[in-house]
């Protein structure tokens, strides 16, 4: 995803525009761009890169402008590709992806159009300026109907250079309406202001910015009336606080992250209300992606362990495609993610409701698309997550489903006294453990140099095992893999030696013996051996080289615990190889293309 801030008003657009853009810069960020309107011509700066490329732009002139950084998908990273595009009259910013982009370049081709770049987006600009009648605003309405996909716009008009036009479609989109100034953006942060108004565009809606407010159209090109959202909060505002980096401050709040997901929803009726529903519920199914997946398989444990629920979790990209529907009965499809933008599960989600499933939704972010297409939805309350590595999101994700099976269990007549316990008990438990994780910074400085490493358990510890190497993908670059322990020796143990680290995960006590069996196969072919454990007992084996235990919690709550290590592992060594933490290379926070 990309992000996208328009600015009109009486103040001089360019400072203001690189400053919200600052905030977005977790969006995207391969390369960025900045376009003003001044003394009758475009002003414009582009380059590839962080938005601290394109600083020069401070300078330029006029009170209405644009500005965007880009996570690339039609063309690489570079000045060309990089928004806002110019054709004429007109200059644009886009968020989304055109789906018809062949046939709309192979007709501006024989049109004679002269295209600038590889993008997607550029079309859109050629289109405008090549249809234009003098009315910007029907123009874009006109030229829009032939777009096909998603989009997120802001255009520049020469014509009308005190108005700044706005279009959406699929990819968020947020007006901002303020004394004397309008802005526009793809998220809150770049809206934080004292009092501004925020109005969220829906899709195929338009919308004029002017200095003394907003007008809102539909997909006709009517006028239409809009209440706004809410008045946007100073909190949203993002900030390090005492903190070097995003990610880690976002891995101290986890405790807060879990106690005010739980305490959410002892006043949410809707939780209520979907326990009631997995009473009556045959079968659950979970889609989601990245690191919202791997919550899911972890809370599967919880979901048939607890509710005796059966619960599959798919890849929402694969559900998507039409995998066949096997469910039968009554089915509760679970759609995660924690910016509820991600092009895939929202797909996902939509598939589900095609074939008449219960929908719930659970988000961290409440005004996303997903959060509105669910016959039901649960908000986590982790707060707004920048770093592009999901930390805090993920064990706020758990709380929400474990709280969830928690309540089937208890609306099926289960005794559950127990794990509501462990439960509350969970973000003191995170708490402490985040004190314990001293050594990891000397763990990161034997991974830094690994050749991969492979992180194993065994059930509800395979989901751990599998973010974890997420995790240290991410920020590190080195090749991981999370595995199913007794797995490796059916041919991956080919490729451990003593330049393969294997974190292994044991918190199932039931399963020790087994995961110490391949704990002992990986060490006598040379690999160094981390483990994450709820059982200090193991940490003695000989084939230990170091060990982090965790606080003793339900077995299958453990994942919420056993991550934590594993997040700190990965942002130890990503310092430890100069990465930048919070926004790894070729990564956005949310993946709103397809
Ligand atoms: C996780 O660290 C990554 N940022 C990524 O895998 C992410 O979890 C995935 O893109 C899903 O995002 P969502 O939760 O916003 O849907």
């Amino acid at each position: 995803m990309c992000g996208i801030v328009g600015y009109v008003g009486d103040r001089r657009a360019a400072p203001l525009l690189l400053e919200r853009l600052r905030r977005l810069e977790y969006r995207g960020y391969d390369s960025a761009g900045i376009c003003t309107i001044a003394e009758g011509g475009f002003h414009a700066v582009r380059r590839k890169g962080r938005i601290r490329e394109i600083a020069c732009a401070e300078s330029l002139p006029g009170t209405v402008g644009i500005a965007h950084t880009r996570w690339a998908t039609h063309g690489a990273p570079c000045e060309k590709n990089a928004h806002p595009h110019l054709c004429g009259k007109f200059a644009l910013v886009h968020n989304g992806i055109v789906e018809n982009d062949g046939a709309l370049r192979a007709s501006l081709l024989r049109q004679g159009a002269e295209l600038k770049s590889q993008t997607d987006s550029e079309l859109i600009v050629q289109m405008l300026d090549r249809e234009y009648d003098g009315d910007p605003m029907q123009t874009l309405v006109r030229v829009l109907r032939r777009v096909e996909g998603s989009y997120a716009l802001g255009v520049l008009c020469l014509d009308c250079p005190g108005v700044l036009f706005a279009a959406r479609r699929k990819s968020p989109l947020l007006v901002g309406v303020g004394e004397g100034e309008c802005l526009l953006a793809s998220d809150l942060p770049a809206l934080a202001s004292e009092g501004m108004q925020a109005y969220v565009l829906e899709d195929g809606e338009l919308a004029a910015l002017r200095a003394d407010g907003a007008e809102f159209y539909g997909a006709d090109g009517k006028r239409i009336q809009k209440k706004p959202h809410c008045t946007v909060p100073r909190e949203e505002i993002p900030s390090k606080g005492r903190y070097p980096h995003y990610m880690c401050k976002e891995m101290a709040e986890i405790p807060l992250a879990i106690r005010q997901s739980l305490c959410d929803l002892r006043q949410d009726h809707t939780f209520n209300d979907v326990c009631e529903v997995l009473c009556q519920t045959d079968y659950v199914e979970i889609v989601a992606c990245g690191t919202a997946y791997h919550a899911g398989l972890a809370a599967k444990y919880a979901f048939e362990r607890l509710a005796g629920i059966r619960t599959d979790v798919y890849l929402a990209g694969e559900y998507r495609d039409g995998l066949p529907d096997c469910t039968g009965g009554e089915c509760l499809t679970i759609a995660l993610s924690q910016s509820g933008e991600t092009a895939d599960t929202i797909a996902a989600a939509s598939l589900a409701k095609q074939r008449g499933k219960t929908l719930l939704c659970i988000t961290n972010a409440p005004y996303s698309t997903l959060s509105s297409m669910g016959d039901r939805a649960l908000v986590t309350r982790a707060g707004r997550e920048i770093a592009v590595a999901a930390t805090k999101s993920y064990q706020a994700q758990l709380a929400v489903l474990y709280a969830l099976s928690l309540g089937a269990a208890r609306a099926r007549g289960r005794n559950v006294d127990k794990e509501y316990a462990a439960l509350e008990r969970l973000p003191d438990d995170c708490r402490i453990l985040l004190s314990r994780l001293g050594r990891i910074g000397g763990w990161a400085e034997r991974f830094r140099g690994a050749r991969s490493v492979y992180f194993i358990g065994k059930g509800a510890d395979h989901a751990a095992a599998v973010e974890g190497s997420l995790k240290l993908k991410e920020l590190s670059y080195i090749p991981s893999e999370g595995y199913a322990a007794g797995e490796l020796k059916h041919g991956t143990l080919s490729l451990v030696d003593q330049r393969t680290p294997v974190v292994a995960i044991l918190t199932q006590r039931q399963l020790a013996a087994r995961l110490m069996n391949a704990v002992s196969e990986v060490a006598s072919r040379g690999a160094r051996v981390f483990l994450v454990t709820s059982f200090p007992e193991f940490c003695a084996r000989r084939e230990v080289i170091s060990s982090v235990v965790l606080p003793e919690t339900s077995p299958l709550f453990t994942p919420a615990l056993s991550v934590i290590p594993l997040q700190a592992l990965a942002y130890e060594t990503a310092l430890a190889l100069g990465n930048d933490p919070d926004k790894p290379r070729n990564l956005a926070k949310s993946v709103t293309v397809e």
